[in-house]
């Protein structure tokens, strides 16, 4: 039996047999020509699932929200990013180097941003000031730990964007966690949105792929941009298999996650020294005494991975790879350490 629990990102799964199985039998074509069935299968079922005209297949998240992002403003814009924000602080910069945008950034409610401050954020273009074109949100927020903007949030925020004159794009890497948790579909959340990146090697645990929907013609800048960026796939079926396989098999399975991520947060606000937040969906947040970085250390030594997130934080994320036991693993090196 295992004696250690990979808790560091819900990207670290391994495909399943059966996942392995659809990849294997996965009718293929070339997708840069446009004739991968199982692409345009993937992409079908995505514009089902938002409610959006058009979908393109892409090989990341991170370029799921530079192209969608990219195709939506003009070097020289200004767009309003979340303080924390995947696309701002994980995407090394992507903003500025490859779409020449200048971020006015807004501050966030364990990640819910609040419609009214838009308005203030907002730069008008002149003869001195970028122009604001486009809001990014993101759903769940991993920095604010897996958290949820509820669909009214959302539906209230765009509303106030596109009376402003602004775009608003969605980083859904984990939308399937927010709808998982809410027993909502997702469309529910990408209605009011003019572009969403789905990321499926997250939670629903295939290997690599994303897919950015939005409206028709964005959607075929879009495709210019993945080329150019180099993310054009051929025989990528093979990929869009493992997502279909994923969203048809594997999103059910989120509702675990979830439970076990809030039994562990349980667990560790009993001990000494140590708080969680109650999580919302498969990400656990801890607050320690001691620095993150020698917790880290402790806990690897019991078998438990995890990333610090800040001088005296902890992430431990919550994935399908991830059983009772591993659960029960880093319950146990908590209590361990704490009691120590
Ligand atoms: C919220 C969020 N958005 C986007 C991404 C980028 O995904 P990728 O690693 O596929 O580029 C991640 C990655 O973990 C993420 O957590």
């Amino acid at each position: 039996m295992s004696t250690r629990v990979d808790l560091r990102s819900d990207t670290v799964t391994r495909p399943s047999p059966e996942m392995r199985e659809a990849m294997m039998s996965a009718k293929l074509g070339d997708d840069v020509l446009g004739d991968d069935p199982t692409v345009q299968e993937l992409e079908a079922r995505c514009i089902g699932l938002t409610g959006h005209e058009a979908a393109v297949f892409v090989p990341s998240g991170t370029m799921g929200n530079q192209i969608g992002i990219a195709s939506q403003t003009q070097p020289g814009d200004s767009i309003l990013v979340e303080d924390d924000a995947h696309i701002l602080y994980y995407e090394v910069g992507a903003l500025a180097v490859l779409n020449g945008l200048t971020v006015r950034s807004m501050p966030s409610t364990f990640g819910v941003v609040d419609p009214a401050s838009l308005a203030s954020r907002k730069l008008t273009a002149s003869l001195h000031t970028p122009g604001t074109t486009l809001v990014c949100l993101e759903n769940t927020h991993n920095r604010h730990g897996g958290t949820i903007t509820s669909p009214e949030i959302h539906a209230e925020t765009a509303q106030v964007a596109h009376d402003l004159g602004l775009k608003v794009h969605m980083d859904g890497a984990r939308l399937w966690n927010a709808a998982s948790a809410l027993g909502l579909p997702i469309h529910a959340f990408t209605q009011h949105v003019d572009s969403v990146s789905l990321c499926f090697s997250k939670g629903l645990g295939a290997p690599v792929g994303s897919v950015l929907c939005g409206g028709a013609e964005h959607i075929e800048r879009a495709r210019i941009w993945r080329k150019r960026l180099g993310g054009g796939m051929r025989q990528s079926g093979l990929l869009a298999a493992a997502c279909l396989y994923a969203v048809d098999h594997q999103f059910k399975d989120l509702q675990h996650d979830h439970r076990r991520a809030k039994i562990l947060s349980d667990a560790i606000n009993g001990l000494n020294g140590l708080t969680s937040p109650a999580p919302q969906t498969n990400i656990v947040m801890v607050d320690t005494d001691d620095s993150a970085e020698s917790w880290v250390a402790k806990l690897a030594d019991e078998g438990v991975d995890c990333f610090p997130f800040g001088p005296h934080r902890l992430r431990l994320v919550f994935h399908r790879d991830v059983s009772d036991t591993g659960l029960e693993i880093a319950i146990r090196a908590f209590r361990k350490l704490a009691s120590s």
